[in-house]
């Protein structure tokens, strides 16, 4: 077996222990002489890896009772629409827009909602998150949505921005779990599966209670974060596989030392692989520092033809995913919980070599 070095952006990299366990037990579950992926959803067996996932997410994010975790299909993505569809219709709801996520995000709300931007990055090539009292928060929205890791760009914020008593909504799909976080600050959280938690095919919702008797009654049931939170993600088929990974992860990151250690273990490679890219001036970050991100770093050679060399010759190092998005060019290592330290002090020696063939 042979496994190469992963800086994917999502879906990224898994714990290999996680993998492991996901082959050992594939044919025939806990005993139960079937796989996880054929049997009843209403069973018990999977009921129980499906309502301990459930509750391991709560300890892990430090939730109390009076929080529901919703697990939904349709990617990130869908929430963009289905958020200000539960919460916000006919009402002002409040966006900071600091990269390509939150942009599509706002562009749905306003679909559902008098959704309003309060600060963009745009101007700066979305460089930076906003600094505190760089905006006026508005008490009487909604809502206040806000992206925590700006996966294509490569910047996070490193406190949670001000509300001003509204509720505080984060898709946190890049970040999850790689910092402790105050939880009372939030009113909902939702994440894709693919990036810190485990594979694509779910979504997952952190929501305060009060906050699902806002569902409209009129919604579509599928639609509804009430009625998924009232059927404990039982409404329809939940996605089994997905949800029974997200639960090994949930339990490998507990066994790791829990939120507070990926926090300690995401400091050391991020400020390792920056020390590289700020060294001499031949590599360039694309954010600014103090909105650098912990788990996508973005940076460029000195030209274009020298990025897409790196990827290459990345690539032919067993270094995987190093090319940047589309939309932003360059580079982008992203360095998500699984990713090891081992990787990360690979790519910086490639990096070094890099530079002095090419510097
Ligand atoms: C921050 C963020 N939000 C939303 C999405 C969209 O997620 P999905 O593909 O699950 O719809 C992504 C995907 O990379 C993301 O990084």
């Amino acid at each position: 077996m042979s496994r190469i070095h992963n800086f994917s952006a999502g879906p990224g990299a898994l714990p290999l222990p996680v993998l492991e366990q996901v082959r050992d037990e594939l044919v025939d579950f806990r005993g139960a002489g079937m796989s996880i992926l054929e049997m009843s959803h209403r069973g018990g067996v999977y009921e129980q890896v499906h309502m301990q996932a459930m509750a391991d997410i709560k300890t892990l994010l430090g939730a109390g009772a009076d929080w529901k975790v919703v697990f939904m299909g349709g990617g990130a993505r869908t929430q963009f629409a289905l958020l200000p569809l539960n919460l916000g219709r006919g009402r002002r709801t409040a966006y900071l827009t600091t990269g390509a996520w939150s942009e599509y995000a706002l562009t749905e709300a306003k679909k559902a909602s008098d959704a309003i931007e309060l600060w963009s990055s745009a101007g700066t090539k979305h460089d930076r998150v906003p600094a505190p009292g760089a905006y006026a928060p508005d008490p009487a929205a909604a809502y206040l949505h806000y992206t925590s890791n700006n996966t294509i760009f490569g910047t996070e914020y490193s406190r949670v921005p001000d509300a001003g008593g509204a509720p505080l909504v984060c898709d946190m799909s890049s970040n999850i779990l790689s910092r402790p976080i105050d939880i009372d600050k939030f009113s909902l959280i939702y994440a894709g599966a693919q990036k810190n938690m485990g594979p694509a095919g779910v979504t997952v919702l952190i929501i305060r209670d009060e906050l699902l008797a806002r569902s409209p009654a009129d919604l579509p049931e599928m639609f509804s974060f009430q009625k998924h939170a009232a059927q404990d993600s039982m409404l329809n088929t939940p996605p089994v596989f997905a949800i029974y990974i997200v639960g090994l992860v949930c339990r490998h990151v507990m066994q790791q030392g829990g939120v507070a250690a990926m926090d300690a273990l995401a400091e050391r490679k991020a400020t390792a692989l920056y020390a590289e890219i700020d060294r001499d001036g031949f590599y360039r970050g694309h954010a600014q520092r103090d909105s650098r991100s912990r788990m996508n770093v973005t940076f460029r050679t000195p030209s274009e033809d020298l990025d897409k060399q790196f990827v290459k010759a990345a690539d032919a190092s067993g270094l995987s995913g190093l090319k940047g998005h589309r939309s932003v060019g360059g580079l982008r290592a992203s360095i998500y919980n699984a990713v090891p330290e081992a990787a990360v002090d690979a790519l910086i020696a490639f990096m070094g070599e890099f530079r002095r063939k090419h510097g």
